[in-house]
C-alpha cells in the first residue's frame, strides 16, 4: 500500500531497518544521525530496531561502539545522549558477504530475533547503501530467502541509493531485476535532493499561493535557470567519478528532480502516484535531443588547477584515482525545451559542476519584460525584469526582485529585492536531509521517491547526449579553471539567446534592499 502525502505527519510504523553496507560512511554520517533526530522529535515508534549487515569484522557491541564514537563527528547537531542510549540498544550487527547464502540465513535469524525483542510486527525495510553492482544480487538473495515476502499484513520494502543505472539500458535492466522479486510499491529509489526542505517547498510555494501559479507559464516566464554548483572537487571518489562524470552523477537524478518540481502541472492530490504522474509527464515532454541538438545545446567541461576559497587546488587530472589524460566531464550545461502547453518556447537552462566559484543550488524563474512604452519620454533607458530565485542551498529561501521608483524628482528606477530566509523565519533545523525520506518509507509514502518510469524517462533524455559524447570525445580538457564559473561555452549557450546566467555572488543588496548589480545587467536608470 502506498500512503497519502496529504497526511502531513505520517506515522512511521513498527519495523526493523536493515542496512546493507552498514559499516560505510552513509550509516554514520546520515542514516543513524537522521534516525536519532526522528527519535528526538518523537517520530520513531518504540517498536523499532536496526540490523547492520556488512563484510567488516564487527560484533554487535563493537558496531554500537564504533557508531557511538563516530556519529558525534558527523551529526548535524549535538547528539542527545538519552536518544543515543535508546537507539544504541536497538542496533545489531551481522557480518557477511552479500553473495553468501549462509550469511543471509544469519541475517534472517537476527531480524527475527530483533522482531521478537522489539515487537516490530514482522515489518522490515532494507536500505542498500552499497555499490550499485550489488543492487540486483542482494535483492535476488533477499527474495530467495523469503525476506521480501509481504504476508499477513506485514510489509517489506527496499530503499535503493543512486546511481540507479549507468545509462538507459542498465536502468531498465535494474528495474527488471528488482521487479522479478519486488512489486513497484515495495521499491523506494532514493534521491537525497528530495529530502531537502526547499525542494519540497517548491510544490507548496507554487500550489498554495494564488499570486504565483497564474504567472507560472510561457505567457509570463522568459526562461528558467537551474544551477547546482559545488566548490569541492571529486574528493576521494575519483575512481567512481571516472566512470560517471557530471552528467550521469547529477542530471537525470538531482537536476531533473528540481526541473520536474518546477515545471509539473498541479496534481489532483498529494497522493504519491498523482504527484509522480505529473513529474513523469514533464520528463516525457522534454524535446528529445538530436545529435545536432547535442552539439548545439550541451556543454561539457573539466576543471584544471585554480584557486577555490583562497586555496590553490589541483586540476581534475591530478586527483587521486583519476587518469592523467582523463576526458571525464566535471561540468555540464544544457538547454532543454519542454514541449507542452505551459512551457512551449520557454528554455530551461541547467548547469552543474565541481570546483566552481561558489557552492549554490538554486532555481531562477526569469519573467518577461513589461512594455517600455510608458517610460519612453523619461530618463529611464532600460527596464529590468522580475526574477524569482528559489535558493536551495547553502542558504535556503526565496527572493523576488522588482522595479521601484528611486525617491527624488527625476524618474529613476531601482531594482529591489524581497527576501524570505528559512532560518530567519523558522529557525535552524539540525537536519541531515534523510529524516523525511526514512520516515516516509516507514509510513509507506513513496511521493518523494522515484518510480521506475521516471527513472527511465530521465535516462531517455540523457542517452542521446551520452551517445554523442562517447562518439566524439571531448577536446581541449581541462577547459575551465577551478574557482571559475565553468567553461566559456556555458556562457555562450545563453548569450547566443541574448541572456546571461544569473551572476551568483556578484550582486550586493544595499541597506535599503536595492540590488547593486555589476555593469553587465545594470541597475535600471
Ligand atoms: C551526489 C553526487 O549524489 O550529490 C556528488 O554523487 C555530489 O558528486 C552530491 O557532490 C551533491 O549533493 P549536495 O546535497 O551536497 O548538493
Amino acid at each position: 500500500m502506498i500512503a497519502n502525502h496529504q497526511d502531513s505527519n505520517p506515522t512511521a510504523a513498527p519495523c526493523v531497518m536493515v542496512i546493507f553496507g552498514a559499516s560505510g560512511d552513509l550509516t554514520k554520517r546520515k542514516l543513524i544521525p537522521a534516525l536519532c533526530n526522528l527519535a528526538l522529535d518523537g517520530l520513531l515508534p518504540q517498536q523499532f530496531a536496526i540490523v547492520g549487515f556488512a563484510t567488516n569484522d564487527y560484533t554487535t557491541e563493537g558496531f554500537r561502539k564504533m557508531l557511538g564514537d563516530e556519529i558525534p563527528k558527523y551529526a548535524p547537531g549535538p547528539l542527545d545522549l538519552k536518544t543515543w542510549d535508546w537507539m544504541r540498544e536497538r542496533i545489531y550487527y551481522v557480518r557477511g558477504d552479500f553473495q553468501d547464502v549462509e550469511a543471509y540465513k544469519r541475517l534472517r535469524e537476527q531480524i527475527e530475533q530483533a522482531d521478537q525483542i522489539h515487537n516490530t510486527l514482522g515489518n522490515r525495510f532494507f536500505y542498500l547503501a552499497v555499490a550499485p553492482r550489488f543492487f540486483s544480487p542482494i535483492v535476488k538473495k533477499l527474495g530467495e530467502c523469503s525476506l521480501t515476502k509481504e504476508e499477513n499484513g506485514h510489509w517489506a520494502r527496499v530503499i535503493v541509493e543512486k546511481p540507479f543505472g549507468h545509462d538507459l539500458e542498465s536502468a531498465k535492466q535494474l528495474n527488471q531485476d528488482l521487479k522479478q522479486v519486488l512489486t513497484e510499491n515495495q521499491i523506494y529509489r532514493i534521491d537525497h535532493y528530495l529530502g531537502k526542505e526547499t525542494v519540497q517547498n517548491v510544490m507548496v510555494f507554487r500550489f498554495s499561493n494564488n499570486i504565483i501559479e497564474p504567472l507560472w507559464n510561457r505567457n509570463y516566464v522568459d526562461h528558467v535557470q537551474i544551477t547546482a554548483a559545488e566548490t569541492v572537487g571529486v574528493e576521494h571518489r575519483g575512481g567512481f567519478y571516472e566512470t560517471a562524470g557530471a552528467l550521469r552523477d547529477m542530471v537525470p537524478n538531482h537536476l531533473f528532480q528540481l526541473l520536474t518540481m518546477t515545471a509539473m502541472e498541479p496534481p489532483i492530490s498529494f497522493d504519491a502516484d498523482q504527484v509522480r504522474n505529473k513529474q513523469a509527464e514533464v520528463l516525457h515532454a522534454i524535446q528529445p535531443f538530436t545529435p545536432e541538438d547535442v552539439l548545439k545545446n550541451t556543454v561539457r567541461g573539466q576543471y584544471g588547477g585554480g584557486i577555490v576559497d583562497g586555496q590553490r587546488v589541483a586540476g581534475y587530472r591530478s586527483e587521486p584515482d583519476v587518469s592523467p589524460d582523463s576526458n571525464t566531464e566535471t561540468f555540464v550545461a544544457l538547454k532543454l525545451q519542454i514541449d507542452n502547453w505551459r512551457w512551449a518556447g520557454v528554455p530551461f537552462y541547467l548547469r552543474t559542476g565541481k570546483r566552481l566559484a561558489q557552492r549554490t543550488t538554486e532555481i531562477v524563474i526569469q519573467f518577461r519584460r513589461t512594455p517600455f512604452v510608458l517610460f519612453r519620454n523619461t530618463s529611464v533607458r532600460n527596464l529590468e525584469t522580475n526574477r524569482l530565485v528559489i535558493h536551495i542551498q547553502p542558504e535556503e529561501g526565496i527572493s523576488l526582485s522588482f522595479g521601484a521608483k528611486v525617491p527624488g524628482s527625476v524618474m529613476k528606477l531601482g531594482l529591489v529585492n524581497m527576501d524570505f530566509d528559512y532560518s530567519t523565519y523558522f529557525g535552524l533545523e539540525h537536519s541531515t536531509g534523510y529524516e523525511r525520506l526514512l520516515r516516509d518509507c516507514m509510513a509507506g509514502d513513496a511521493t518523494l521517491f522515484q518510480r521506475s518510469d521516471m527513472v527511465e524517462a530521465g535516462w531517455n533524455v540523457i542517452q542521446p547526449i551520452l551517445d554523442v559524447w562517447r562518439a566524439l570525445p571531448a577536446r581541449g580538457f581541462p577547459n575551465y579553471a577551478a574557482g571559475s564559473w565553468g567553461p566559456i561555452e556555458a556562457d555562450d549557450l545563453l548569450e547566443r539567446d541574448g541572456r546571461p546566467w544569473r551572476r551568483i555572488g556578484e550582486e550586493e543588496v544595499d541597506k535599503r534592499g536595492r540590488i547593486a548589480v555589476p555593469e553587465k545587467t545594470g541597475i535600471i536608470t
